[in-house]
């Protein structure tokens, strides 16, 4: 499991799909959708507090010309938005910080049995599952229908868990291949049908942090998803056959959890046709190794 140091400059990123992003999460949190985005379970008012104040300190000094303070309020200059960022709060801490990232924000505490459980979360890029089903759950709970967690990573998972830093903030990366485009999922991949044209898939690409609050020790996760068709990856074709590689070498169950069946027939045409071979060209790979 490769997991790195976060560049401090690019803990919170952004780019041109931020105001679309954010006008989205508006619309679900004004309305029936609010409680499938945004969850905060009692005792975690606190945490998602400091995750807030922590959020503001970072993007108004790390993009001044987008996030200025003003009083008690944070204003998002594209946006022409405000929110208070001190009690009394005119929206929850947790929904105020979920409007200010692209991320989508986990919060967790330590409960029974040495173990981490999701207490506060904000969800505007869900890849299968249900927030409201999920809320509540352990870590290894919410990693069941991972391949090879329970008996390779949970025991590791945890007691790392317990050791994260205030300063050791760490990351992840992590590439599906949807069988259909969009970045909001709440059904399980695998109730797709195939996808039928190469303008179906899309690589979901998430970049993941980890790190702990200094004065609650809450654990806050981070997922920034992006979006791509595959066919950008055609204009890289070094990744396109890096890609290729990879998902032939799934092992069964993680092919089966990558739902690989429903577009493994369009993306290898792809991959044959812009590549210009049948298979992945294993001396490029050695090349950069
Ligand atoms: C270092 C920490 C973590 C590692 C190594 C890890 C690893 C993984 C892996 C391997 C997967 C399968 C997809 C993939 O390849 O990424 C996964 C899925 C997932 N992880 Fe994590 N994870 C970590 C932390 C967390 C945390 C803190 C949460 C939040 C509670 C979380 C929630 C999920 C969810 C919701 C899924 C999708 C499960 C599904 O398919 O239903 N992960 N994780």
């Amino acid at each position: 499991m490769s997991l790195r140091k976060v560049d401090p400059n690019n803990w919170l990123t952004y780019d041109s799909a931020y105001e679309k992003e954010h006008l989205d999460k508006l619309k679900y949190m004004n309305g029936e959708m609010h409680d499938e985005v945004v969850q905060v379970l009692p005792n975690a008012d606190d945490s998602c507090e400091e995750l807030l104040q922590i959020i503001v300190e970072y993007i108004t000094r790390r993009y001044p010309d987008m996030f200025k303070l003003d009083g008690d309020d944070i204003v998002i200059v594209p946006m022409k938005e405000r929110y208070r960022v001190r009690a009394p709060y005119d929206r929850h801490p947790m929904e105020v910080a979920g409007l200010l990232v692209m991320d989508d924000l986990y919060v967790l505490h330590l409960g029974e049995l040495d173990r981490y459980y999701l207490r506060a979360c904000f969800l505007a890029c869900p890849s299968g599952w249900r927030l409201k089903d999920r809320i509540g759950w352990p870590l290894h709970q919410m990693h069941g229908p991972v391949p090879t967690w329970k008996e390779k990573l949970q025991k590791s998972m945890e007691k790392f868990f317990l050791h994260i830093k205030v300063d050791g903030a760490i990351q992840r990366n992590n590439v599906f291949i949807q069988p259909c485009p969009g970045i909001f999922h709440q059904e399980p991949m695998d109730q797709n049908p195939p996808s039928k044209t190469v303008e179906d898939i899309e690589i979901r690409t998430e970049l993941q942090s980890l790190r702990r609050l200094p004065r609650t020790g809450a654990v806050v996760f981070t997922v920034r998803t992006y979006m791509n068709p595959l066919t950008d990856l055609g204009k890289e074709p070094m990744a396109l056959n890096r890609l290729w590689d990879a998902v032939r070498n799934y092992p069964d169950k993680t092919a089966a959890y990558k739902v690989r069946h429903l577009w493994t027939d369009i993306f290898e045409k792809y991959c044959c046709s812009i590549l210009g071979r049948g298979n992945p060209d294993q001396g490029l790979l050695e090349e950069q190794d």
